[in-house]
Parts: C-alpha cells; structure tokens; sequence
C-alpha cells in the first residue's frame, strides 16, 4: 500500500472554476460531424439530422464549450461553402484528411445543434488559406445585427438574430509543416495580429485565441509563443497549447505520469507570455486556452485508420479515422490532465478536449447503430458536474514511482474545488500504482466535514485487466462504482484508491 497526505486549507484559493475548462472539439474529421453528431436518416435523428442519443451524452459529459470546426481542417477550409441552400453547397477535396467535404453541415447547422447541445461555441478560423477579408467577414455574417451584406446574408439563410458568437480561434497550429498553410512565426505573427484587429473592428466584444505550439515538444517551442505574442499582444486575450499522449512501447509508467508534461507545458508557457508583457510593459495578462489535449495513439503506419491510410484509400465521405478504443488506463490518465488543467486554472481559462464524438473521443457511435461512453467519459463527466467554486491549492506528499521520460512521479494525483454555494469540497483523485492500493489521508483546515456525499471510483473490472474498454456489445464495462470505506469527519478525510484507478469523493463541509 502506497500513502499519499493531502492539506487544504480554506483560505488558499486559486480563483473561480473556469467553466471553460471543460470544453471540446467537433472537427470536420473522420466521422466526428457526419454520422457522429449528424446522421440524417438515423432512427434517433430529429428533424435537423441531429442524432439525439449523441446528444444526450453531450449533455451528461457536461461538455460547455466547443470549438468548430477544426483543427488541420479548418486551415483549407472555405465557411462560406457551408451556408445557403443545402443543394448549393460545394463538395471539395479536403486535403487535411484526404476526404471529400459535403458541407452538409456548416455553420448554421453546428449554432443550431449547439443551443440544443447547450454549448458555447468556440469559432476558428481559416488563416491557412486565407486571410484578413475572410476573418472579418465571418465575424460580420456571425455577429452583425443587419442592414449589411454579410448579416442580411445571414437573416435569408434562416437566422435573423446574430449568432453572438464571442470566442474565435485565430487559426489552427500555424506551426505545424502539416498544416495547410503553414507559416513561420514572424508570419503567422503579423497575420493574426492583422486579422484579430480587422475582427474587432466588427465585433469589439470578440475574445481572441492566437496559435501557440502543437505540443511542448515542437522544435520551435519557446520562440513560436515569444514572437507570436511580440507582434500580437495587444490584439489578443488567449494563447493555445495542444498535446496528445500515448502509451509508447509498453512504458505504462511514463504514460500514467503525462501530466507532468502537461504541468510543464502549462508553466514554460505562462512564464514566456509573462516575459513578453515584462518586456513590452504591458498591463493585461494572456491567458492560455489547451483547446486540444487527449491520449491519442499515433500508431503504427499498418492500422487502416491512420491517416495516411486513408489517404491511400482514395477520396472518400467521412471515413473511419483515429477512432481509438479507450481502455481504464487512458481513462486515469485522462483523469490526471483534466486534474493538471484544474489545478492551473488560475491562468488556463479554456480546454478542448479533442475530440467530441468517434474520432479520439469520449463518445462512439455507429451508423444506424447505437452510440455509447468509453472509458475516458467517465472523468470528464464527473469533473465538470462536480468541479465548481473555487479551485483549492493543494499540498501533496505522496509516495512515488520512478519512469523513464520524468523521473520520481507522484503515485496520488489530485485537484480540489470548494463550491461554498452549496458547502461542498470536491476531490478528484488518480492512482497511478500499477499493483499497489493507496492510503489517502486528507488534513482539512478551515473546514469541518459533515459527510461523504459521494465517492465514487473506476478501475479494473472484475475480470479484466488496464486494457479493458467499453465496446458495442459491453458498453458499461468500465465505469463508475461506489468507492468503498471513505470516511471524513472533522478535519480529516481517510479513503483507500484500488490501483490503477480513478475516483472522485465529494464532502460537505462547514466553516470553522
Ligand atoms: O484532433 C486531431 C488533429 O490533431 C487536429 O485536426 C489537429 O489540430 C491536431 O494535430
């Protein structure tokens, strides 16, 4: 049995809950739109095409904002292609993903599909392709109350009412070869800074999200983020920060222990954007938004989902692309970046996990078929129903393991929140110990618990092993239990997490 001590204290804060936090992403990916959110013809499909069992898991993953649409996508893509009459609307190559573009589905669709989903939309734009007069004209046709072109454009093709949209992507990894597009720093610099003052000229009330690096692992990491910000700062509120994780040739240890990577990620970036404001003595901070973060196994060149599989395939209608299964150890990593981002929520006010539906997603579903949760759903769900108040600051000696990439890593993973609405700490813990239990205590000061509320865990099924997931045929294979044998009273909490788990306890507290 590993052990873990825990102190919070009522008078650490580090600020409100970023509600924001827990955000994802609906790219023009694979089958994320079509057959995903979007089927029409599909026994639960509405009117709109829009499938209503997906979305009734989009509301119990509490999903609260999301970006569209895309990722690699948006950086060849034309937005006017998806408004108008459907039987108008363009098919094009989509070179991101080599696949052919219907525009079955464009912006209309996905605002409509948003109120009913009860989601914020997070807009990106095309700064691959195009430029400046794109940038602002999307942001007339989306939030211009009438009387122009671009709004009453807008009004004929059914929406009258702006669609108010506040938080815009300023492109999509601009550092990346791959990437449609693509521009060095200095460039992508001078043209963000461009298009997100012709935006604002539109719309002041517009939040803007510049491109910082693919991953922390990009050669230009660093100095993307410095000169970006140089050329930007006064034009932007946000940076971004994408990364993926994967479990590489059976090191689990490194795998489970990400979220140090994320936790450095996070803080290099912070310390950069604060050096340039040192630097050009501004007043205002940046803010981060990591609006694409998951475990996503870029494997091996023989799986047919891959993309450049698919692209060997031929030119095709949303084809299965990285539609990984999640297996319980995913899900307790996934556990411990939401927990990273959380914990840094004083300074990362958006999160995207990528993506919403079939592609590197917490839902699946198939055509004409039932849709269902894999494992990673699980945290995501709880945190964002549960995370609420204030984030609490944390100090934490636990036990630790070693693993190749980082070293002495924390067995017991863990962030905080303290609601005091409703007199309610919530603690979301991961266990990375592979064969070990660990013994949790927790020293709560300012508070004194009245009783568990909930405490709930997920682990290894009985008869299964780390690699067991949810499938068509077993879909609540893995999910939540009751967690056994928690006790608080007082200003000590005590519970045991199995190994390799995943669990949440929530307390009521009282002042003292
Ligand atoms: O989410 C999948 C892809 O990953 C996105 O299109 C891209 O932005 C990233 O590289």
């Amino acid at each position: 049995m590993s052990r873990a001590r825990i102190t919070l204290d009522r008078d650490f804060t580090l600020g409100e809950v970023p509600r924001r936090l827990f955000g994802s992403f609906v790219e023009h990916m694979g089958r994320c739109v079509y057959t995903g959110i979007f089927e029409p013809g599909h026994p639960e499909a509405d009117e709109n095409g829009f499938r209503q069992d997906v979305l009734k898991l989009v509301k119990e993953l509490g999903a609260t904002v999301i970006r569209y649409p895309g990722g690699n996508f948006v950086s060849g893509y034309n937005w006017e292609d998806g408004i108008g009459p459907r039987e108008n609307r363009p098919r094009r190559l989509d070179g991101a993903w080599h696949t052919v573009e219907t525009n079955a589905f464009g912006l209309h669709e996905f605002v409509d599909w948003s109120r009913q989903a009860g989601t914020e939309i997070m807009e990106a734009i095309n700064l691959g392709t195009r430029g400046v007069d794109a940038a602002r004209e999307i942001v007339e046709y989306a939030n211009h109350p009438g009387g122009t072109y671009w709004s009453d454009l807008r009004a004929k093709n059914g929406h009258k009412d702006p669609f108010d949209i506040k938080l815009w992507c300023l492109g999509n990894e601009m550092d990346g070869p791959w990437q449609i597009g693509h521009k060095t720093a200095e460039e992508y610099g001078r043209l963000a800074q461009e298009a997100a003052k012709a935006m604002r000229f539109v719309d002041p009330d517009i939040e803007l999200v510049a491109c910082g690096s693919s991953s922390s692992g990009m050669p230009t990491f660093g100095d993307w983020e410095q000169t970006v910000l140089t050329h930007t700062y006064d034009e932007v509120d946000y940076v971004s920060l994408h990364a993926y994780y994967q479990e590489h040739e059976g090191d689990v240890g490194s795998f489970l222990a990400s979220a140090v990577d994320t936790d450095y990620f996070i803080e290099s970036v912070i310390a950069t954007a604060d050096a340039v404001r040192a630097k050009g003595k501004h007043k205002k901070h940046i803010n981060l938004s990591f609006d694409e973060w998951n475990v996503w196994y870029q494997r091996g060149l023989d799986t047919e989902d891959q993309p450049h599989n698919v692209a060997k395939a031929g030119w095709r209608e949303h084809p299965r692309v990285i539609e990984d299964k999640y297996n319980v150890t995913d899900a307790v990593v996934v556990g411990t970046l939401l927990n990273s981002l959380l914990r840094h929520g004083d300074r990362v006010k958006i999160a995207n996990q990528a993506q919403l539906v079939n592609v590197i997603a917490p839902i699946l579903s198939e055509e004409n078929g039932p849709a269902w949760r894999q494992t990673i759903f699980h945290p995501f769900a709880r945190m964002a129903e549960l995370a609420r108040g204030q984030i609490l600051r944390l100090s934490v000696d636990s036990d630790k393991y070693e693993n190749a990439r980082f070293g002495g890593t924390d067995l017991v993973d863990v962030s905080a929140t303290w609601n005091e609405e409703t007199g309610r700490v919530a603690l979301f813990f991961a266990n990375r110990g592979l064969e070990e239990a660990a013994d949790v205590e927790v020293a709560l000061r300012g508070f004194d618990a009245r009783r568990v509320i909930r405490a709930e865990v997920l682990e290894i099924p009985e008869g299964g092993d780390r690699f067991t997931a949810n499938t068509q045929s077993t879909p609540n294979q893995v999910g939540l239990k009751p967690l056994e044998g928690a006790k608080a009273s007082g200003s000590e909490l005590r519970a045991t997490l199995p190994a390799l788990s995943w669990a949440v306890i929530e307390l009521e507290v009282v002042k003292n």
